[in-house]
């Protein structure tokens, strides 16, 4: 029996090339993420329309996965079982040809209401969803373990740049020289926006593991869903990390420019693992360079220094 990702590794002649960075508006940017820009920026927001906003690596698909399923798996259980979930939850920005465009994708989309990927930094964020005043919730990860993720997912991801060696990887990372541009950044400019913004609700990855029911009742709550006790013990079962990571359609596996034999998309889930990854001086280096870039706002994160 031929295993799924050697058909995938050979094709991989007709995957698109690794891509560079550029400076795009000033945040670090690939082609596949700027191509479709102008349908992307005038993309037409409903106001029921609930995006899912993140820095890579932050717990996306795991929060995408809870919306999904508080939102549709009562009404189409076999939805679950036979469409990938970036088919279901679609990532605004992406655009490949031949392989998939996330406004495209949008656009198709029949299910009421839609659930939105995004990694875009707060600024170029389309402006109707602004003017619809339509829900956001936002997902942040600390940064240590953002760095690792993001390491081994460009790694496994043939259409991210070559990550290099771990230590050129964090070099880059502390920089903002990474697709979708400064993680500091990133996770300051949702946070200042959030003061004036009532439609964003705030979360962390930490919190999520800390405790999941509590995050999924906040969501619910932000959402205005009254989910039942069955339904919720449902989500949290279907949405535990071992629970995910052996359920093709959300474990990465049909993503064709994934190679999860070199590292799986359902990885770690784990909070501190980058003790297995720093050297003590370049955490020396790092909580440094994060004081400076850190300072001036409330924003906190409980593991990081
Ligand atoms: P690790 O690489 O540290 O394991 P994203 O979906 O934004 O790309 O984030 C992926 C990260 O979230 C990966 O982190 C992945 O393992 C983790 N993750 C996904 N589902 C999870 C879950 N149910 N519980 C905990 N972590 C999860």
């Amino acid at each position: 029996k031929v295993h799924f990702d050697d058909m995938k590794r050979n094709n991989m002649m007709e995957l698109p090339p690794r891509p560079t960075l550029f400076d795009f508006h000033g945040v670090s940017m690939t082609k596949y993420f700027t191509d479709n820009w102008d349908s992307v920026q005038n993309f037409k927001v409903r106001p029921d329309d609930i995006l899912i906003a993140t820095y890579p690596k932050a717990g996306t698909t795991w929060v995408s996965y809870i919306l999904d399923l508080l939102h549709f798996s009562q009404m189409s259980p076999e939805r679950q079982e036979s469409v990938p979930l970036h088919d279901r939850v679609p990532f605004l920005e992406i655009h490949m040809p031949g392989i998939t465009s996330g406004v495209d994708e949008l656009n198709k989309l029949t299910t009421f209401p839609r659930i939105i990927k995004t990694h875009l930094p707060v600024q170029f964020i389309p402006k109707s969803f602004w003017e619809e005043n339509s829900k956001i919730i936002y997902v942040a990860r600390n940064a240590k373990d953002s760095a690792v993720s993001y390491f081994h997912f460009d790694r496994m991801n043939m259409v991210q740049p070559e990550p290099g060696d771990w230590s050129s990887f964090l070099q880059r990372f502390m920089e903002g020289k990474m697709v979708f541009g400064s993680w500091y950044e990133h996770v300051r400019g949702w946070w200042e926006k959030k003061q004036t913004a009532s439609n964003i609700l705030y979360l962390f990855y930490e919190d999520l593991i800390e405790d999941t029911e509590r995050e999924l009742n906040r969501l619910c709550s932000f959402l205005g869903l009254s989910a039942t006790t069955e339904l919720k013990r449902q989500v949290m079962e279907k949405v535990l990390f071992d629970n995910m990571k052996h359920n093709k359609m959300v474990n990465g596996s049909v993503d064709e420019v994934f190679d999860s034999k070199i590292s799986p998309f359902m990885r770690k889930g784990k909070v501190g693992d980058w003790k297995n990854h720093f050297t003590v001086q370049q955490n020396e280096q790092f909580d440094e360079d994060y004081k400076r870039k850190m300072k001036n706002t409330d924003l906190q994160f409980r593991t990081v220094l």
